[in-house]
C-alpha cells in the first residue's frame, strides 16, 4: 500500500494506491477549510488510515531540485523539509521515495488513461526546472523527449498576466480565461514581441523573468480593454499549445495525447486542441495541476497502469437521497445541494459535492452567482444526460464527464445560465457508469420538464473550498438557508 504525497505547492493532496487500484485521494483544504492549503493535516491523515495503513510514499517532486531551483529564482529553500512535514502528521517512520515533478504529472496522466501508447505534454508553471515537457509511453515505459526549463515559462506568462489584470496569481487563471471571451485578441503580436525573444513551438525563449510577475509592463495603447488584454494572452498560449500538439504529432509514433499540468485546466484551450483532430484522442486526467500528482508520483514509482474508475475518491458521505423529493425542490425553483457519496478529487464539482438547478430562465446565471457571491459575468456548467448532448450542445469530444472540454450551446436563449458571452458552456455529460445518483436526478428533472440539463456547480462559496464531510453540508444549509440532500 503506497501513499502518495504533493504538498508545500498550492493544494497539497494524498493518494493512497495498492497495485493498480486508487483506494482514497484528498485534498488538503478539504478537511482545513482553508483553500488551497499547501499543508497536510492530521484530519486527512486519519481519513486515510481508516482505508489502509500505507508501507511507503512517494513524494511528488525531487526537494533537493527544487530548492536549487528556488536559490537560483532568489527564493529561501524551505524552512520545512518534506521529512520534517510528515513528522508533523505522525508519518516519518514510513520509506520515502521523491519522484520528478513533471515526471508525476506525465504519469498521473498516461497510468490513468485507457491508452497502450501516447505523446503527453505537461505545461505549467513551475517545478522543479522543467515548465514544458514532452513524453512517448509505450506499454509501461515512460520516456522524457524534450523539456524548457525555467525560467522559460508559458504557465509563468499565463500567471504573470492575471496577476496583472489585478486577479490572484496560482488561483484566479481561469477568471482571466473567462474574461477572454469578452475581448478581441488585439495584442497578440504585441504581447509576443514584448515577452518573447525566440517563437518556435515547442521551443521559446522569455525576454523576461515572470517569476515576480510583469506589473511593470504597459500596452502601447493606454485604453486597451482588460478584456482584450486576456483574449490576446489566452490566444497566444492556445497558438503555443496548438503548434506544440501539432509538432508532437509529426514527432512520435501515437495517435493518443495526454495534457497534463496546471496549464490543462484551461478548457477553452483544451477545446482547440481536441477539435484540431490533431491526434484521434486526448485524455486528461481530471485533476491534472499538482493535486493530481499525488497518484502521479506514485505510477512514477511503480510503473504500472492504473484502474481509472473516476475521480469520487474522497470523503464518503453514505446517506440515501430522496430523488424525488430533490427534484420537487428543483421544479419549484430552488436552489438545491447535492452532497453524497465520496468527494471528488480535482477542482470541479462533477454531482457528489454539487449546487443544482435550473438552467433556464433569464434569472438563473444571476441569482446563482449572488448565491457564490461571484462576479456576475461568470457562466456555470451543465449537466446533461450524456445520450442528449448534442442535441444542445456542439461537443468537441464524444463525451466529457469531468468538465473539461468547452462546447457551443446550440439554443442559448433557452439556456442563458450555463452559457457564456460567446455561447460557450463548458459541458459535463453524464452516463449509469459515471454517477449513478447524479444520472437518476437528471433523469427525473428530464421525465418531468422535458429538459435533460441541470446547472452544476461546486458546493462552496467564492474563496472557500468545496463542502466535504455532512457536517459541512449541513452548516453550509444553515447559514445559506438552502435544502441540502
Ligand atoms: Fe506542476
Amino acid at each position: 500500500m503506497i501513499l502518495g504525497i504533493t504538498a508545500q505547492n498550492h493544494d497539497a493532496s494524498m493518494a493512497l494506491i495498492d497495485g493498480d487500484r486508487i483506494v482514497w485521494a484528498a485534498h488538503s483544504e478539504r478537511y482545513s477549510r482553508l483553500k488551497n492549503d499547501t499543508m497536510l493535516n492530521m484530519d486527512m491523515v486519519r481519513e486515510m488510515r481508516e482505508y489502509s495503513e500505507p508501507t511507503e510514499i512517494v513524494w511528488f517532486e525531487k526537494p533537493l531540485q527544487k530548492d536549487l531551483r528556488r536559490l537560483y529564482a532568489g527564493q529561501s529553500p524551505w524552512i520545512v523539509s518534506p521529512r520534517d512535514q510528515l513528522r508533523l502528521v505522525g508519518l516519518n517512520s514510513l520509506p520515502i521515495n521523491y519522484v520528478g515533478h513533471h515526471q508525476s504529472h506525465a504519469a498521473a496522466g498516461y497510468y490513468t488513461s485507457p491508452f497502450e501508447d501516447a505523446a503527453i505534454l505537461v505545461v505549467d508553471a513551475i517545478g522543479e526546472w522543467d515548465t514544458v515537457s514532452i513524453w512517448e509511453a509505450r506499454g509501461d515505459k515512460m520516456s522524457k523527449r524534450y523539456s524548457r526549463r525555467y525560467p522559460d515559462s508559458i504557465g509563468l506568462f499565463y500567471t504573470a498576466m492575471t496577476q496583472w489584470l489585478g486577479l490572484k496569481p496560482n488561483e484566479e487563471e481561469y477568471i482571466l480565461m473567462g474574461m477572454a471571451a469578452y475581448g478581441q485578441p488585439k495584442y497578440v503580436e504585441e504581447l509576443r514581441e514584448t515577452f518573447f525573444s525566440k517563437w518556435a513551438p515547442p521551443d521559446f525563449k522569455l525576454r523576461h523573468n515572470l517569476h515576480r510577475g510583469c506589473k511593470w509592463w504597459e500596452p502601447t495603447d493606454s485604453n486597451a480593454s482588460k478584456f482584450d488584454i486576456a483574449a490576446s494572452v489566452q490566444k497566444l498560449t492556445e497558438e503555443y499549445l496548438l503548434e506544440t500538439v501539432l509538432t508532437m504529432r509529426y514527432n512520435t509514433g501515437s495517435r493518443n495525447l495526454i495534457f497534463m499540468g496546471g496549464v490543462a485546466l484551461n478548457c477553452v484551450a483544451n477545446s482547440i486542441i481536441a477539435r484540431s483532430g490533431i491526434f484521434d484522442d486526448i485524455w486528461i486526467m481530471p485533476n491534472p495541476g499538482d493535486a493530481g500528482s499525488a497518484i502521479g508520483c506514485v505510477a512514477a514509482h511503480t510503473q504500472q497502469h492504473l484502474k481509472w474508475e473516476g475521480p469520487y475518491l474522497g470523503t464518503d458521505i453514505k446517506r440515501e437521497v430522496n430523488v424525488k423529493a430533490l427534484v420537487d425542490d428543483l421544479e419549484a425553483g430552488h436552489v438545491v445541494a447535492l452532497a453524497n457519496g465520496r468527494a471528488e478529487f480535482g477542482p470541479r464539482a462533477l454531482g457528489n459535492r454539487s449546487l443544482l438547478c435550473d438552467p433556464r430562465g433569464a434569472d438563473a446565471k444571476p441569482r446563482m452567482n449572488t448565491i457564490k457571491k461571484r462576479e456576475q459575468f461568470r457562466p456555470f456548467a451543465p449537466a446533461v444526460l450524456a445520450e442528449h448532448a448534442d442535441t444542445y450542445f456542439d461537443m468537441p469530444v464524444k463525451d466529457s464527464p469531468y468538465m473539461q472540454f468547452v462546447a457551443r450551446c446550440r439554443l442559448p436563449e433557452m439556456l442563458p445560465g450555463v452559457c457564456h458571452v460567446d455561447n460557450s458552456s463548458r459541458v459535463q455529460t453524464v452516463t449509469e457508469r459515471d454517477n449513478p445518483l447524479f444520472r437518476s436526478i437528471l433523469e427525473e428533472w428530464n421525465k418531468r420538464t422535458g429538459c435533460p440539463i441541470l446547472m452544476n456547480t461546486s458546493l462552496n462559496i467564492k474563496g472557500e473550498p468545496l463542502v466535504n464531510s455532512w457536517d459541512d453540508a449541513i452548516r453550509f444549509q444553515n447559514l445559506h438557508n438552502i435544502p441540502v440532500y
